[in-house]
């Protein structure tokens, strides 16, 4: 038995049997079948090399037979070599095939993982941020890969290995009746006794596998938490390294426990397999032998017959599980379907116009707005990963109007909670609102196309995101093309050139994990020369709550000076300095606006604002 049927053989027994049970979408085979038609012609290929292959397996061992009946026994020489160069073509032939068949099926298999990979991280990457507000990322990573690699082996391993084994099958079986049917018979009789502890060690190494898989994952997630920078100082301030030491020992003990358990029972199946196929060639030998000795069958046909027998159980134990393989397939396919069929919360509408740069004038009308439930954004096939949240947010926003002339600032303040940063995610459309409408210019954006109403909303978030990159790639993100003139140009506005001037790197030092760590300020302060790149139109600003430094502090306000002139700015503001300067002030609580006004009309009406500003806190509860 080849080594490669016991790996086929192996790798089936650790699908998940509980697919087979599963029932499928009716057009997902057709659906899939529009994957596979790109390499139809690599696939034909592919499963010509197969048949001939197992065409090759079984025309040795029939040419052994006459090797020895027509060459050995009448001492004919010349047939011997003949026969004898004849096998050890057929041998590099099917190699040859072998490795052909191999470049075939890689290449359907590898490319079908690039075009599933490519169109579901395109997919992904248009969700709404609804989808990754409620979506373990990185249950989702780890199943899409997993799932692409199932799906991608319905096309390669499970294929070949259905039709090579059943051709293979075929042919060995008839090969063997043509032979000697007494003999055949025989062998077979052992077969029950190879079916069943290969079952019954299948099911052990599945269960095995799946628990090593939870607890590589839990090893793994442990590693992660602990070991980056905000994790492991957690654990210096609070933790206590020894205990620790001792939950991550735990786990990787079991995870050796298990591992020693698996390579027993694999060596166990392994052996058992070439045992019992031993003991069906020593009753095939001893039968046959006898067969042989009364002239029944010839001592060729015995080599023969017993060289095949070898052949057998390999495709059997393929076979045996083959539901369960093509299941998987099938599943994979199906639940990377489901990722590709989840259409974006936020839809741009067919006829959607460009929103113009230039000046813009907001108008936000009765908006309400509602976060969206689990089930209408999360995925089944992730429920028993994720835990989806079941309630309902309830109605944030419950009635939202003002608006905002074009070049001036309004101030947005109020206790935490109050749906103030909400309230900014509706305008560049992070989330659709629920009720009323939001409109720049006269036209609802819900009109324009995203991209355009995107490019003219500049948001510097209160916990700016930098990507792992050097600063210049981080500030590029706004502005592809971007000269280094115009990035020192916009750091130097944001009040941040002074501080890259200063590093060893400039504009190249990495920022992030692996880099440069830049203070709450500093970051803040580069992402407005982000925001400055973008020369947006509109500009939405959530205030650091965290309280900067007085230096830090005279920064960005000078950098916001700067950065709002001429646009039309929505400050979610916790400084006194930025709320004085308002042309209005919006005071939110539990989603209404119950005061507006100026700074000094605010204080003189003494009610919520002039309270929040005496107390110094305009987010205070
Ligand atoms: N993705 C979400 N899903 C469901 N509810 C959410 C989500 N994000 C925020 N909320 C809820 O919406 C309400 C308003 O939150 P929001 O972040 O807008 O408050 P805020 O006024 O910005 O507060 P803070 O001053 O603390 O930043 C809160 O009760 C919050 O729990
Ligand atoms: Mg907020």
């Amino acid at each position: 038995m080849s080594q490669y049927a016991v790996w086929m053989a192996m790798r089936s027994m650790t699908a998940d049997p509980s697919v087979k049970d599963q029932k499928l979408k009716p057009g997902t085979l057709s659906r899939i079948f529009t994957y596979a038609k790109p390499y139809t012609s690599h696939i034909i290929f592919f499963l010509v090399t197969v048949v001939i292959d197992a065409i090759l397996i079984v025309s040795t061992p029939l040419l052994l037979r006459k090797l020895i009946d027509d060459g050995v026994i009448p001492k004919n020489g010349a047939l011997i070599t003949e026969l004898a160069i004849l096998v050890g073509a057929l041998a590099i032939a099917d190699a040859v095939f072998n490795i052909a068949g191999r470049w075939f099926s890689v290449r359907v298999g590898e490319g079908l993982i690039f075009d599933l990979r490519s169109q579901v991280f395109a997919h992904v990457q248009r969700q709404s941020v609804a989808f990754f507000t409620r979506t373990q990322t990185g249950a989702l990573i780890s199943r899409l890969n997993s799932d692409v690699m199932g799906a991608q082996q319905a096309f390669t391993s499970t294929l070949s290995g259905v039709v090579s084994n059943v051709i293979s099958l075929i042919l060995v079986v008839g090969t063997m009746l043509f032979l000697s049917w007494q003999i055949t018979l025989i062998s077979l009789v052992l077969l029950p006794l190879f079916i069943y502890p290969t079952k019954w060690v299948g099911r052990k190494i599945q269960s095995l596998t799946r628990e090593s898989f939870d607890l590589n994952a839990k090893m793994s997630s442990t590693m992660n938490e602990r070991f980056n920078v905000s994790g492991a100082m957690l654990v210096s301030l609070y933790g206590k390294p020894e205990v620790e030491s001792k939950t991550f020992s735990t786990r990787a003990r079991k995870v050796a426990d298990i591992g020693i358990q698996m390579a027993m029972l694999n060596r166990l199946f392994f052996i058992s397999l070439t045992s019992v196929a031993a003991v069906a060639t020593a009753f095939a030998y001893g039968f046959g032998g006898h067969l042989a000795l009364n002239g029944s069958i010839s001592v060729g046909t015995l080599l023969a017959i017993t060289a095949l027998l070898a052949r057998l159980y390999g495709p059997l134990t393929g076979l045996s599980n083959v539901r369960v393989d093509i299941m998987t397939s099938l599943v994979s396919f199906e639940r990377i379907f489901e990722v590709l069929d989840l259409a974006p919360m936020v839809q741009e509408r067919s006829n959607a116009i460009t929103l113009k740069s230039g000046s813009a004038e907001i108008e936000v009308r009765d908006v309400r707005f509602a976060y969206p439930k689990a089930n209408e954004i999360s995925l089944a096939s992730l429920e028993s990963v994720a835990k989806p949240e079941l309630v309902q947010s309830g109605e944030i926003l419950k009635g939202i109007s003002f608006t905002a002339k074009a070049g001036t600032l309004t101030a947005v303040v109020g206790p935490s909670g109050a749906g103030k940063t909400t309230l900014s995610a509706l305008l560049p459309r992070l989330y659709d609102v629920t009720g009323g409408e939001i409109l720049i210019n006269g036209r609802d954006i819900r009109d324009f196309t995203l991209q355009s109403l995107r490019d003219q909303i500049g948001v510097v978030a209160q916990d700016p995101h930098l990507f792992h990159e050097s600063i210049a790639e981080n500030l590029r993100y706004a502005k592809s093309d971007a000269t280094d003139e115009e990035l020192i140009e916009a750091c130097k506005a944001a009040q941040i050139w002074n501080l890259i001037n200063s590093l060893p790197n400039g504009l190249d030092t990495m920022v992030g994990e692996r880099g440069h760590r830049l203070s709450g300020g500093e970051k803040q302060r580069l992402a407005i020369a982000r925001m400055l790149l973008k020369a947006p139109a509109i500009v939405i600003l959530d205030e650091a709550t965290a309280h900067l430094d007085s230096e830090n502090e005279e920064l960005v306000q000078e950098a916001l000076k700067i950065a709002l002139v001429g646009r039309t700015s929505l400050v979610i503001a916790h400084r006194l300095s930025t709320v004085m300067d308002a042309d209005q002030i919006l005071v939110m609580v539990e989603g209404e606006i119950v005061e507006r006004g100026k700074h000094q009309e605010l204080m003189s009406n003494s009610g919520l604002y002039s309270e929040l500003f005496s107390r110094q806190d305009l987010t205070a509860n």
